[in-house]
């Protein structure tokens, strides 16, 4: 199975800009935590100058007056200190937590908004792991970013506002490590980079396999088809990899980080012996509180210059995590909402659904069109039956005719309003869907009926379902209407999920309505039901029906045979089947093999 994602680009750009953008709404938020930290440094900062008034003046004196203070001064400001770094992170994670809620509101939306199209190309569990997998692990980068990067940024650059007023020199020496730390920072970076690239693509994967294969559909086919052991093993070694690879992000550069920390063993070291050189040559006296107070700066070096490589490292990993998301945000929506939509009142519509020189194509590139010119007028209120053999496009049809693709040439019009200048919902209130396969949330009956109506009540609930032959069963089941449906509605049978779908429709109550009937064949009984749900429901509605059923067909107003796309005949059942052409060829062999029903 298509364990693997394609490789992406190596390099793929991400304008910096972009993700300033995403904290820009947090502004006044971030500019507290700015506050907050800059406080808590400088506060910070004052311990060393303390220090060197104790080690110089107090202590040498015997002035314990002053000693008092200057003690008192040091634990008050670490106290201080402590209660502005949890107010202040405390800030910067609503900030954090606010942008990854926004993004995955936007990608959810952005995709909300796109055509059959996308998700046709795209497999599942990818767009899953994309929202769960690489915005959860931005979590990390984007709620610690603020605070430490303007924490540790305050603190270096304060520190070595000190350490200069304390003594250049010195300062001047130990600013001699910086450029070591910008390159150390930026190797380290692009190798992680690449390895959490490489990462998310396979936690991706992994996603995939679970939504795939961990599926009713999936498992029914992985062990009737033998290949359990196989899928196993491919899972088995994908989450190896994933192991693999979070290893080696977490390794990557340890090595030349631990460099870091020796540098800075060595720097006091260095700063002795510089100052017992100055001061046996006489150059500018540097006195022991100096430099047991520079020494103290310089140990409080380490830690936030090793955030600020670590920092730089994360934000560049997390580059690759933006680009996935990005990518998606990226994607252009292909379904267009028009800006102002007509204004058009359900109540008064009538419902004459028109195809004029409708043409389209899935993939202009590569396949043919899937419909070429079809000129088509249902009036309102009747019955258009469209046959043709499978992939002759009737499905297809019905997609465009409820706007779930644009069509390529010529366009799709509801009395005489072009599908796409209807807003969405207008457009959901007209027409009415019941496709090839149900889909049923995993949830109760009643909610499944609901996502129809939510406002309905249980009586127009069963009202509905008895419209569609489906309230005897759902009565007999021992919870009722509360019956959980599984996954995908797996816990009914084919006929009765199509029955809970005609349901839903009956609900809505479209003016017009798409029926593509599943071809899979139901037993008489159901069939019957299923048939007789189906007539009453597109009783006084123009419908579409996408039928096999002769008996769907026959009573329908106009047949349109489609052969490849096209409309090769249209008439109603005598007229067509006197004309001796497709239609009655279509009928001959369904009355052959009555079973399989091959077109019709
Ligand atoms: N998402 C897609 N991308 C590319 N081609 C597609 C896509 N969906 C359908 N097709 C192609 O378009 C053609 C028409 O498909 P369609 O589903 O409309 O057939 P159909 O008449 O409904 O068949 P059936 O009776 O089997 O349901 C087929 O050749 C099919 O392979
Ligand atoms: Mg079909």
């Amino acid at each position: 199975m298509r364990a693997r994602s394609p490789k992406p680009k190596p390099h793929d750009p991400v304008d910096l800009r972009r993700i300033v953008r995403l904290f820009r709404p947090h502004r006044g938020r971030i500019a507290i935590v700015a506050g907050l930290i800059g406080l808590s440094a400088l506060l910070g900062l004052a311990q060393p100058f303390l220090l060197r008034e104790i080690i110089d003046v107090a202590l040498p004196n015997d002035d314990t007056a002053l000693l008092t203070y200057l003690v008192l001064g040091m634990v008050g400001a670490a106290m201080l200190g402590s209660v502005i770094d949890v107010w202040q992170s405390w800030q910067s994670n609503v900030v954090g937590q606010n942008v990854m809620h926004g993004l995955r509101a936007s990608v959810y939306d952005h995709l909300q908004k796109m055509s059959l199209a996308f998700f046709t190309k795209t497999r599942g569990g990818e767009v899953q792991s994309r929202i769960a997998n690489d915005i959860g692990a931005m979590q990390g980068v984007v709620t610690s970013t603020v605070t430490s990067l303007v924490g540790a940024l305050t603190t270096v650059i304060a520190t070595l506002v000190a350490m200069i007023a304390l003594d250049w020199r010195l300062a001047l020496a130990t600013l001699a490590v910086v450029p070591f730390f910008v390159w150390l920072s930026r190797t380290v970076g692009d190798q992680r980079r690449r390895i959490t690239a490489e990462r998310q693509r396979r936690m991706a994967d992994m996603s995939a396999m679970v939504e795939e294969n961990l599926s009713i559909g999936g498992i029914v086919l992985g062990r009737t088809m033998g290949r359990g052991t196989d899928l196993r093993g491919e899972f088995s070694q994908t989450s190896a990899d994933v192991a693999d690879l979070e290893v080696r992000a977490a390794m990557a550069g340890r090595w030349r980080m631990a460099s870091v920390q020796l540098a800075f063993a060595a720097l006091p070291a260095l700063v002795y012996w510089i100052a017992g050189y100055a001061n046996a040559r006489g150059s500018g006296f540097i006195t022991i509180g100096t430099l047991v107070a520079f020494t103290t700066l310089q140990t409080r070096l380490l830690m936030p210059m090793i955030t600020l490589l670590r920092l730089g490292i994360q934000l560049q990993s997390s580059l690759a995590l933006f680009t996935r998301v990005f990518e998606y945000l990226d994607t252009p929506v292909d379904l267009i909402e028009p800006k102002d939509p007509v204004a058009v009142d359900a109540s008064s519509v009538r419902g004459e659904m028109r195809f004029e020189g409708l043409t389209f194509a899935y993939d202009e590139a590569r396949s043919g069109d899937a419909l070429k010119g079809i000129d088509l007028t249902v009036p309102s209120g009747t019955t258009l039956a469209v046959v043709g053999a499978t992939g002759s496009g009737k499905t297809t049809l019905g997609y465009l005719a409820a706007r779930l693709y644009d069509p390529t040439g010529g366009r799709v019009t509801i009395d005489g309003h072009d599908l796409r200048d209807l807003s969405p919902e207008t457009r959901a209130q007209l027409v009415g869907v019941v496709s090839q396969e149900t889909h049923l949330l995993h949830a109760t009956v009643a909610e499944n009926l609901r996502f129809a109506r939510p406002d309905a009540t249980d009586e127009e609930l069963r009202a509905a379902a008895r419209a569609a032959q489906i309230d005897d069963l759902l009565s007999s089941l021992p919870d009722g209407y509360d019956t959980v449906v599984g996954e995908r509605g797996y816990r009914f049978s084919g006929g009765e999920r199509q029955r809970l779908a005609i349901a839903r429709i009956v609900l809505r109550d479209p003016p017009v309505l798409i029926l593509d009937e599943a071809t899979s064949a139901l037993d008489t009984k159901t069939e019957l039901a299923v048939q007789e749900a189906l007539d009453a429901l597109s009783a006084g509605r123009t419908t579409i029906a996408i039928a096999h059923r002769l008996s769907t067909i026959a009573g329908a107003d106009q047949i349109a045979v489609l052969d490849h796309g096209e409309v090769v005949e249209l008439g109603t059942h005598d007229e067509l089947a006197a004309a001796g052409g497709a239609y009655a060829a279509l009928l001959a062999a369904s009355r052959r093999e009555p079973e399989a029903e091959p077109a019709l």
